[in-house]
């Protein structure tokens, strides 16, 4: 019965609908992530209610103390659009089970808290007046619910109750609650680009508590949902439908291989990181990656053909971190100058191979390689097999010309050089830009 259910779900998604639902994701390839929830307070990444295995009742002190009394959503949008992001991708619930909006299934929801109001709206409406398109992460896992069975990665896992509790939790009834919370967020607050489901983990299980995948959270059910209320939302690939074309979505990590669908074609991806190591403020983390790293993961990202969703987790007051700031300052003044770079480009076609110290993007509408040196040489830079098919080379920060060797047969240290090469002429000075682009206009 699930079998033929999915294959209808998977088929009911026109071919040419699909193409176009993903031309201006493609085209974006940067957004916002944000993750914002009672964990702020504790500040000790979002996970936290698991990783100290705390109760509800030992939760609610966040709850009644959570006071983001200094929310500036127009201000987290305009940081947003500066830095160069196209879309949002905002949790309006992660695993504790808070809820952003005003949902009508739930009393644990910020209208109940000090902020009395429906913040996501709030947030959704800055983004949207800045231009950018919006996408929910909606937590498949719920650690406040009280008919969600008790797993191995709830934080009542090791009570000794556990599964006694159990007896009394229906998922069935957890499910319905999803589809209620899922109808609310696709037919209140406009337009939803994307729904970002996160996440399944069929086999694991703990003292005889199984995992949850698509059986549970009845993912099939979720997806005609969706294509229902909003045939034009992107959905994401953590709902364990492997079979249902979705976007890949890699996490703390960049891949050095575009990653592929079952198929074989390439994915449509969007790789999801963060400024530091944790998704929801964690005040005492230390481990936040430097300006020179962020952007290269951009670019790198771009440069296999995938979208970035860089994350900032704001404070519980409800605004963003200094550190966070910091770096949507960086992107800013880099992507002022080397945007073109990004938007619409993708992985350069194979003929092109990226020497090293430098990655590749390519803009197959405007036909220009994109040379991002992030290993700056000493004055010379061999590109193999473009000779003679480029008309100019510059630039891209400065627009100054650059000059070049055509078919240099030999580097200064007497290395053969492979056929076709041309050979960069770059200032000694690395120019003023955390990782400077070469733009080359193919003829
Ligand atoms: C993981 C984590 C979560 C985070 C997400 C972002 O699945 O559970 O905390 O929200 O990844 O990709």
């Amino acid at each position: 019965m699930k079998a033929t259910k999915t294959t209808k779900t998977t088929k009911c998604t026109k071919k040419t609908k699909a193409i176009n639902k993903y031309e201006w994701f493609t085209e974006a390839r940067f957004g916002m992530f944000i993750h914002w929830g009672l964990y702020a307070i504790p500040a000790n990444n979002e996970w936290i209610k698991n990783h100290r295995e705390i109760s509800n009742e030992d939760y609610q002190k966040y709850f009644d103390n959570f006071n983001p009394d200094m929310l500036d959503a127009k201000e987290w949008a305009r940081m947003a659009k500066d830095a160069g992001m196209k879309y949002l991708v905002i949790t309006s619930k992660h695993h504790e089970g808070f809820c952003l909006w005003d949902s009508k299934y739930t009393d644990y929801k910020a209208t109940k808290t000090q902020a009395k109001r429906d913040l996501l709206k709030e947030i959704v409406d800055a983004f949207r007046a800045e231009g950018l398109k919006i996408g929910f992460y909606y937590s498949l896992l719920d650690w406040y619910h009280p008919e969600f069975p008790i797993d191995a990665i709830h934080p009542l896992r090791n009570h000794p109750d556990a599964l006694e509790m159990n007896k009394t939790r229906d998922v069935r009834k957890y499910a319905k609650y999803m589809r209620n919370q899922i109808t609310e967020l696709l037919t209140n607050y406009g337009k939803i680009d994307i729904m970002w489901f996160d996440f399944s983990y069929p086999k694991t299980e703990y003292r005889g508590m199984p995992g949850k995948g698509r059986n549970e959270w009845e993912s099939e059910k979720i997806v005609e949902l969706v294509q229902k209320l909003s045939p034009d939302t992107i959905i994401n690939n953590r709902l364990d439908l492997p079979e249902f074309k979705s976007i890949v979505t890699p996490e703390q990590f960049q891949p050095e291989y575009p990653p592929r669908n079952a198929d074989g074609t390439i994915a449509v991806w969007e790789g999801c990181q963060t400024f530091s190591g944790s998704w929801g403020y964690a005040r005492d983390e230390e481990t936040w990656k430097s300006e020179k790293q962020c952007i290269e993961m951009l670019i790198k990202h771009v440069a296999r053909g995938g979208n970035l969703i860089m994350n900032v987790g704001p404070t519980s007051r409800g605004y963003f971190d200094y550190r966070a700031v910091e770096r949507l300052n960086d992107f800013a003044r880099w992507m002022k100058y080397n945007s073109r770079s990004i938007y619409g480009c993708t992985m350069a076609p194979e003929e092109f191979v990226e020497p090293n110290g430098a990655r590749y993007t390519w803009n197959p509408k405007t036909k220009r390689l994109y040379v991002h040196i992030t290993d700056w040489p000493l004055a010379r830079l061999h590109l193999p097999g473009l000779a003679g098919k480029f008309s100019f080379i510059q630039f891209l920060h400065d627009g100054t010309e650059i000059e070049y060797i055509e078919n240099a047969k030999k580097s200064w240290n007497n290395e053969d050089l492979p056929e076709g090469t041309v050979t960069l002429r770059l200032p000694i000075k690395h120019p003023n830009v955390a990782i400077p682009v070469v733009e080359i206009v193919m003829k």
